[in-house]
């Protein structure tokens, strides 16, 4: 018999809200054990003696800082098995956080810059999505994200690298640093991402202006913003997401600990809902951040008294928002509907 003393209000425990997950770096799921294990595997010095080490070293000033970290980082995934292993680690925990469907972005980018092929990660990577719905329950996609601090050109041959897995990728994505880098400089490459017959999302609005916002939309045609939390600072644009329903993936954590929001207690997200936006709530690389999905659904109750309709209207966004096919959103949001009280 349990002796875990529970308040009598709390006597049956629920189970997380099933939900989708839709900003969420594989490599920001690289644990600290992991990586050590990794490493270990592919006789890779890390400059930490332990994996609590290295957990200490998450104290970020901001993006760049921890981008700093997370490149380096990804020196342990070497082979296939690396990154499969890496998916299925996530794709056991998103289970267990209620997460039913997952698109997934990986960076190609920082992982041919070290001379690993990209048909190693993506074989590495699909090898563990293609069971996932059989082991986990979880439906996944996968989203191509470009390096926005490289060049136009570097994405576009990373493209072309990718042809002959097309197959396997739902979206592509621009992520990694992002003042000084807009949206503009991706035009050609995101025109023929799309004549590829692939989905389009970006990065906008998290350290960047609203003006990327706009940029995003207007010149590459993206059908979600990542983050866009700084459109709260542009009025009309603010009326235009709302108007036209584009769905912002809004990470708390992540806007906590890179110092874009100064406490949870303080994040705009409330007031997003309050506005009328389309808001999901996801994790982004929540090894780095201090939990998974379901750990941020459950911050935001605490810190920001978000109630159960609330946190139900962000799991239903979640579906809503994602490139789910109509019948497996059907049945996702029918088991939403039918389950009980939130945990
Ligand atoms: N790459 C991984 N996480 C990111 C974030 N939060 N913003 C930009 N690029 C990223
Ligand atoms: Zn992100």
């Amino acid at each position: 018999m349990s002796t875990t003393h529970r308040a009598p209000h709390d006597a049956a425990p629920h189970t997380p809200l099933p939900k989708a997950e839709l900003h969420l770096h594989i490599e920001g799921t690289l644990e600290p054990e992991l990586a050590f294990a990794l490493a270990e595997r592919n006789g890779i010095d890390l400059p930490y003696a332990t994996p609590e080490e290295l957990r200490s070293a998450y104290a970020f000033s901001d993006l760049q800082s921890f981008l700093d970290l997370y490149y380096r980082l990804t020196a342990v995934l070497q082979t296939e098995q690396d990154f499969a292993d890496l998916a299925e680690a996530y794709l056991e925990r998103a289970a267990a956080q209620g997460v039913r469907h997952a698109e997934i972005f990986f960076d190609p980018q920082a992982h041919t810059a070290r001379g690993v092929d990209i048909g190693t990660v993506i074989r590495g990577l699909t090898s563990a999505l293609d069971t996932s719905r059989e082991r986990h329950g979880v439906s996944t996609g996968l989203i191509l994200s470009f390096l926005r601090d490289l060049s136009a050109e570097d994405a576009l041959r990373t493209l072309a690298d990718a042809a002959p897995y097309l197959d396997r990728i739902s979206a592509v994505g621009l992520d990694s640093a992002e003042v000084g880098h807009p949206p503009a400089k991706f035009t050609e490459v995101y025109a023929e991402a799309k004549r590829l017959g692939l989905r389009l999302v970006a990065h906008a609005g998290e350290e960047g202006p609203p003006s990327y916002i706009t940029e995003a939309l207007d010149l590459l045609g993206v059908e979600r913003i990542d983050h866009g939390i700084r459109c709260l600072e542009d009025e009309a644009l603010v009326a235009r997401l709302v108007a036209e329903q584009i769905p912002l993936t809004v990470c708390p954590f992540s806007n906590v600990r890179l110092r874009c929001v100064d406490r949870l207690e303080e994040h705009p997200l409330p007031a997003m809902l309050a506005a009328g936006l389309l808001v999901t709530v996801n994790s982004d690389d929540p090894s780095y951040f201090g939990g998974y999905v379901e750990d941020n659904y459950r911050g935001l109750r605490t810190a920001l008294g978000l109630t159960d309709d609330q946190l139900r209207l962000l799991a239903r966004n979640s579906f809503k928002a994602s490139f789910l096919d109509e019948d497996r959103r059907a049945e996702l949001l029918a088991e939403l509907d039918a389950h009980g009280p939130t945990g």
